[in-house]
């Protein structure tokens, strides 16, 4: 027997899955300490309404089970429907989205669990959160973490929060212990642009006031947490918002048909309508909008699309398909909020991957501008971010991006920044406005180029990245190298660390970010030095990998070449030729490589020196030699 689409079979199932489809939806989230009661809260809310849900679900299956397999897909997607979206973002997602459902509403709960890691889980979590559950415990009142995750909240766009003061069993319901903390709440959340906050007296773990109103708490007469989540307006608006469409795919099955997939962020699009974009600026008409079940004359935010354009433009993923009225910005050098989660702390200077919504691009915060202090919301001028903390930056990408304001488009307006090497979520971002400084700076084209500097010198541009512990014999064998080369009748530079910590970087002492900082500027100078067609030699000790990669990333592909000049830690503290280590171990330098700072070797480098044992001069003509076979 053929396996009928379940719609044709059954008029009632039918009825209850357009039904659950056309239910408003509420996604929150849920936010405390750790033994506030949010997982008591979560398992409570399943618990009392998956009473209803099950029946339907069993006759659902029963149903399904009857006229065909297709039946228990059909119901998931139904349940789990804009989930995917958010997987497809390639964010880690620690956050488990619970589904339930009443007669009135759906609902998706963000569960996010972890206590030490809770800011990234909420940050993840909240991102599309109209609502956040804040769970005060009755006996300690508000905390410093609920004023964090209630700052937090309100900078991930939520605008609505119920203020859950549970356990109140525990203080014999009272109701002055109720109002004491509803007063305090309210007086520090004031300032968050929150439009309602609703306090709500409950006991998650007897139920009190959760779905059912408590007999205990006569004086009480606000809504049950369930009635408010049913009737508290949904307010998010994408669908009055400009017309916004990521390009995730493109689809090019054959030569006839060319079509951008992705799924809609904002706004609504018709057969006919002009669209931009974002980048090229670049104008045309959508043609034809194809989903899986066929084409639509209209579709609108959320919905999955492929659109099929009039005309051929420029446009690869990545790209954000806009109404032409109503353009996003699109820039290199943007200010925004940051949260940090991550147990390393943030570095400015530091290049991580930046993410948003469909683009990966490389980026550094250039200046952090403050953290903000989460008791008093004052700004604080700060150096670094530690995990859990918030500031303002700017950072600068390594080509535009097209984005919106935060405020304006949580979808186009948020990102999160990524560790180059451990790949993990360190920070993520709600972007406040672009910076206009770079714009009326132009390229300009200079006449004489790279090329013609390189061959006015007989010689290939590169670019020698020597790395390793203080005393390990960079310089020596770097100078070395140099000496051969210049022989050569090669123009050659040599960058030393303690040199250039005279002039350029006599600002920078040797803290990570000083370090990172010092490296920076290294690599733009290697690469102008490149840019002159010069042979650069840097002698640095460059301890971390996201800096020489960074470096690695700034020269074109095959003219850096890293030499890891390998001294095990001991001999370099024999050798001590400035008599650092001594000291060091001393205790009279701080931070020092290999000792009280770290030094991440390289984990390929091009030329891997064995330094032990070795005559330097040996180790320059195998370099010379490794030159000459390019
Ligand atoms: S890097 O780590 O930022 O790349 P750089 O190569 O510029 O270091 O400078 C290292 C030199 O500074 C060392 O060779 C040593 O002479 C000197 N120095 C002074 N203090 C320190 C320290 N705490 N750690 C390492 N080197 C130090």
């Amino acid at each position: 027997m053929a396996a009928n689409p379940i719609s044709d079979a059954d008029g009632d199932l039918d009825r209850y899955l357009a039904e659950q489809e056309n239910k408003a939806l509420l996604r929150f989230l849920t936010c405390g300490s750790v033994d506030d009661g949010k997982s008591t809260l979560i398992g409570r809310l399943l618990y009392d309404t998956k009473l209803i849900f099950e029946d339907q679900l069993a006759a659902l299956q029963s149903d399904s089970a009857k006229y065909g397999t297709a039946g228990a897909d059909l119901d998931f997607a139904l349940l789990v429907d804009g989930l995917e979206a958010e997987r497809e973002q390639g964010i880690t997602i620690d956050v488990a989205y619970r589904f339930f459902a009443t007669p009135k509403r759906k609902f998706i709960v963000a569960d996010t669990p972890g206590h030490e890691e809770y800011t990234r889980n909420m940050a993840t979590g909240a991102s599309t959160a109209d609502l956040a559950v804040v769970l005060v415990d009755s006996r300690q009142g508000v905390l410093k973490q609920t004023r964090r995750h209630s700052f937090i909240a309100s900078l991930l766009g939520i605008r609505r929060i119920v203020l859950a003061v549970n356990k109140i069993d525990l203080v014999d319901f009272s109701r002055e212990t109720f109002e004491t903390i509803v007063q305090e709440y309210m007086e520090f959340a004031a300032t968050l642009g929150f439009k309602s906050i609703t306090p709500i007296p409950i006991s998650a773990r007897h139920g009190d006031n959760v779905t059912f109103r408590s007999g205990r708490m006569p004086w009480f007469d606000g809504p049950t947490l369930l009635g408010h989540l049913e009737t508290v307006p949904v307010d998010s608006d994408e669908l009055a918002k400009p017309f916004r469409f990521p390009v995730q795919l493109v689809n090019r099955p054959n030569l006839d048909f060319r079509g951008y997939a992705g799924q809609i962020a904002s706004g609504r699009i018709a057969v006919g309508d002009k669209v931009t974009a974002a980048k090229s600026g670049q104008q045309t008409t959508v043609a034809r909008i194809v989903t899986y079940d066929g084409d639509l004359l209209q579709a609108a935010a959320g919905q999955a699309v492929t659109l099929v354009l009039k005309d051929e433009i420029e446009l690869a993923r990545g790209n954000l398909l806009v109404d032409p009225a109503a353009r996003p910005h699109v820039a290199d050098q943007l200010q925004a909020h940051l949260v940090w989660f991550d147990h390393e702390d943030l570095i400015p200077g530091r290049s991580y991957i930046l993410r948003t919504e469909t683009e990966s691009v490389g980026a550094t915060v250039t200046a952090l501008k403050y953290s903000v202090d989460v008791n008093s919301f004052s700004h604080e001028a700060a150096k670094t971010l530690s995990m859990n903390e918030v500031g303002v930056c700017n950072l600068s990408t390594q080509h535009p991006i097209a984005f919106d304001s935060y405020a304006e488009n949580r979808t186009t307006g948020n990102f999160v920044l990524i560790d180059r090497f451990s790949n993990a979520t360190v920070g993520a971002g709600m972007i406040d406005f672009p910076l206009r400084r770079a714009q009326n700076v132009h390229w300009q084209a200079l006449e004489i180029d790279k090329a013609a500097r390189a061959a006015q010198k007989h010689q290939s541009p590169v670019v020698l990245w020597f790395t390793g512990l203080s005393g390990s014999g960079k310089s020596t064998v770097a100078n070395l190298v140099e000496k051969i080369l210049h022989a050569k009748g090669k123009h050659t530079f040599l960058l030393d660390g303690d040199n250039v910590r005279h002039g350029l970087n006599r600002d920078l002492g040797f803290t990570d970010a000083d370090r990172v900082e010092n490296i920076r500027r290294v690599a733009e100078v290697a690469k102008l030095m490149n840019e002159a067609g010069l042979i650069v030699l840097v002698s640095f000790i460059s301890p971390f990998r996201s800096e020489r990669q960074m470096a690695r990333e700034m020269l074109p592909e095959g003219e850096f070449i890293e030499v890891f000049v390998d001294t095990p830690i001991e001999e370099c503290a024999r050798r001590d030729p400035k008599g650092l280590y001594k000291r060091a171990k001393a205790g009279q330098i701080q931070n020092f490589t290999g000792i009280s700072s770290p030094y991440e070797p390289p984990e390929q480098p091009e030329i891997h020196l064995h330094t032990v044992g070795r005559d330097p001069l040996d180790l320059a003509q195998f370099i010379e030699r490794y030159l000459d076979a390019r």
